[in-house]
């Protein structure tokens, strides 16, 4: 956080915002539904490729701004299993940006700290792209600063169906009843280091999860904005956690106990609503 607040520009928007947040409740984890790209393109009359090459810039920005501000995870959704339906050239454009972004940036990343890793059926990628994957993870495997997850071939119930796969495999057919808990099928999912997130963003104004993390967003709060992906820059994250900070997070559980006097009919009410959450 304090590394944010000396390399923003005093006076600038960004630093006005991150003045506001509180550093001991920042969230540890963000994941990002990064979407809008092709209607960022269409209202500008572009190829759907030009909207994923201008998405490639808030890919940087974001992940630059996270570090800064001590996020510890960052999960960026690049790829899901169902976009193989797109036309063979747009993917082939997300495999070219995601090489060429790997290659270009991997001295920021090992210079930041970040330790890439990757979620999903990635060994199901071109070889080419699998080649330079491995590559980042191996050059940032010892790093200890954000762990940043780009989840490629990815889906919620693959990861899911996995993780009960992998479970069977190691219990040789040999497990009873009530064994299995959350935390350790929790264990069994892509990457358990990270913890879930404790803030889904989701951009162009679309309110779905799309497949995404289901297991681990299941009390993560949701943020969404109109702004196609493109257009999504570090002054929208911000406010994002700071709507992150307004937020009750109660886990089920009762709201924190009002500090004042008594406030009569509105803290029953209050009261009566979190029983439904
Ligand atoms: C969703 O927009 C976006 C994607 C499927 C790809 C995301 C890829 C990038 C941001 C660029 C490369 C990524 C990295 C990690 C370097 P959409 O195409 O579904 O948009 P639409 O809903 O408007 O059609």
């Amino acid at each position: 956080m304090q590394d944010f607040l000396e390399w923003a520009p005093s006076g600038s928007r960004e630093h006005r915002l991150a003045c506001k947040l509180r550093p001991s409740r920042l969230p540890r984890h963000i994941a990002v539904i990064m979407d809008g790209n092709g209607r960022w393109a269409r209202e500008r009359l572009l190829p759907r490729a030009a909207g994923h090459r201008a998405g490639v810039g808030p890919v940087r920005e974001i992940i630059e701004a996270c570090c800064r501000l001590g996020i510890r995870a960052l999960t960026l959704y690049a790829f899901s299993v169902e976009n193989w339906k797109r036309p063979k050239a747009e993917i082939e454009t997300l495999w070219v940006l995601l090489r060429r972004y790997l290659r270009k940036e991997l001295p920021e990343l090992k210079a930041n700290g970040v330790r890439f890793q990757t979620i999903g059926k990635v060994d199901e990628l071109p070889t080419e792209v699998c080649d330079d994957i491995d590559n980042a993870i191996l050059e940032t495997a010892a790093n200890d600063g954000m762990r940043l997850n780009v989840a490629l071939n990815y889906s919620g119930r693959s990861e899911i169906v996995e993780a009960v796969n992998a479970l069977l495999r190691t219990s040789h057919g040999h497990i009873e009843p009530l064994q299995v808990d959350e935390r350790s099928f929790g264990q069994m999912l892509y990457a358990p280091q990270c913890g879930d997130p404790d803030l889904l963003i989701r951009t162009s104004g679309e309110f779905r999860i799309s497949n995404f993390l289901l297991w681990q967003i299941a009390y993560s709060e949701i943020w969404m904005t109109e702004r196609y992906w493109p257009d999504f820059r570090t002054t929208d994250l911000l406010e994002a956690l700071l709507e992150y900070q307004r937020r009750n997070r109660r886990f089920g559980g009762l709201p924190e106990p009002p500090t004042g006097p008594a406030r009569g009919r509105v803290s029953v009410r209050r009261t009566l609503l979190s029983v439904a959450d």
